[in-house]
């Protein structure tokens, strides 16, 4: 008798994002007559780069000659994004990385999931709360987690993002092996300071721990104190795997492209306390289950490094922000506390009341869709994220519906 992974029956019935689109659907089915406006899964809706779009466009053309057509590609990436990544992601902000320790793949959610499989199953889990549901539900699936109990999973070290700590978590006491660390954070929008990572990577050598550090939103950092990289801190290229995804930073949620980094000094240990190199094994899992990101994709992303590409990404990213701006200063307008949207494309409102309540109240009243906190973790109880991903007409529609539905 074929048995099942039971520690899938550990997991919440569906993905938080799914059971959102459930509901919205749902809504939207029972009342044809009232558009709804969508700021919830942090999806772009604008355009692509044209700079992207003309090599895509040359991309395809080489794939319909016999002398330029390509099949298969590298596994980790063709040579020519890794460079790029390498060149304007990593050296030009100091940071050493070489163009083999760049993996590129189909999205940072799949990486941030995927990574797990190299580590021990009963490595020690730190993990913030709220958090991106990915690093939790993937580890639970793997078995490292017991049963959730009253909305926390045992046997994960949960590190509370609050108010009172401007919701980026200190270093805990305990020990852990793997910390999963996301900044700017999804969903709090909250940054993180040199100092503040400084001291997360030093609990890791002091640990021999890993440190997952997702910065997907990386492109969305205006102050020029706040790191975009975690290469940034010394010692993290012993320590650290980084996530980043051209999803955000260009708009690519539609054609998928990001890539991890996996230094080839990051250290992990085996039961006799040998150590391993970590790229060795990400590249083994890597080409065993990945046949690589598609050519015209590839081009398109590296695009976002010419100089045209450059300006347009960046054109994007203010445009996201600007709505930032819009929501967060209408929600503080309505007398709600907020966090991120300054450095981040997300708002973090402390709505003060049951999340899904604020989300449903949301819904009816004004058809907006946001986040509900308490889908991202225990300590998002109390507070929504409301996305900067839409077009300026919608945000500004929301905020008017949504100030119109709490008058
Ligand atoms: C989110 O809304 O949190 C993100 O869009 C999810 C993702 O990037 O997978």
């Amino acid at each position: 008798m074929i048995r099942i992974n039971e520690n899938y029956t550990k997991l919440k019935a569906s993905y938080l994002f799914a059971d959102i689109a459930k509901r919205v659907s749902a809504f939207a089915a029972a009342h044809p007559g009232r558009p709804v406006i969508r700021l919830g899964i942090g999806d772009v809706t604008e355009p692509l780069p044209p700079a992207c779009i003309e090599a895509l466009h040359a991309a395809t053309d080489e794939m319909g000659k016999r002398a330029t057509f390509r099949g298969y590609g590298p596994e980790q990436g063709y040579p020519f994004l890794r460079e790029a990544v390498a060149a304007h992601d990593y050296a030009a902000r100091g940071c050493h990385i070489e163009p083999d320790e760049i993996f590129v793949s189909d999205g940072a959610k799949c990486d941030c999931g995927n990574i797990q499989e190299i580590f021990a199953t009963d490595a020690r889990l730190a993990i913030p709360d709220p958090v991106y549901p990915v690093y939790v539900d993937t580890n639970v699936m793997a078995g490292r987690t017991g049963p959730s109990v009253d909305g926390r999973y045992e046997g994960i070290l949960y590190l509370d993002s609050t108010p009172s700590n401007g919701y980026v978590p200190a270093v805990p006491a305990a020990p852990a092996d793997l910390v999963y660390l996301c900044f700017p954070n999804n969903p709090t929008g909250a940054v993180a300071t040199k100092a503040q990572l400084a001291a997360w990577v030093d609990y890791a050598r002091r640990n021999r721990a890993v440190i997952l550090f997702d910065s997907a939103y990386e492109a969305y950092i205006r102050d020029p104190q706040i790191p975009h990289s975690i290469y940034e801190i010394e010692g993290a290229r012993d320590v650290a795997i980084e996530f980043r995804s051209f999803s955000k930073t260009a708009g690519f949620t539609g054609m998928r492209c990001a890539y991890a980094v996996v230094p080839k000094t990051v250290t992990a240990w085996d039961k006799q306390g040998r150590p391993h190199a970590l790229h060795g094994l990400w590249n083994r899992r890597h080409t065993t289950k990945f046949n690589g990101v598609s050519y015209p994709v590839q081009r398109a992303a590296a695009a976002v490094f010419t100089d045209a590409g450059r300006s347009q990404a960046r054109a994007l990213t203010d445009f996201y922000l600007g709505n930032a701006k819009l929501i967060r200063s209408a929600m503080a307008g309505l007398g709600f506390t907020c966090a991120g949207g300054e450095n981040a494309p997300y708002i973090w409102v402390n709505v003060g009341r049951d999340s899904w309540e604020f989300f449903d109240l949301l819904l009816e009243k004004a058809q907006v869709v946001c986040t509900p906190g308490a889908g991202f973790g225990k300590c998002g109880e109390g507070h929504v994220r409301i996305s900067a991903f839409n077009s300026r007409e919608n945000v500004e529609q929301a905020l008017e519906r949504i100030a119109a539905a709490l008058r």
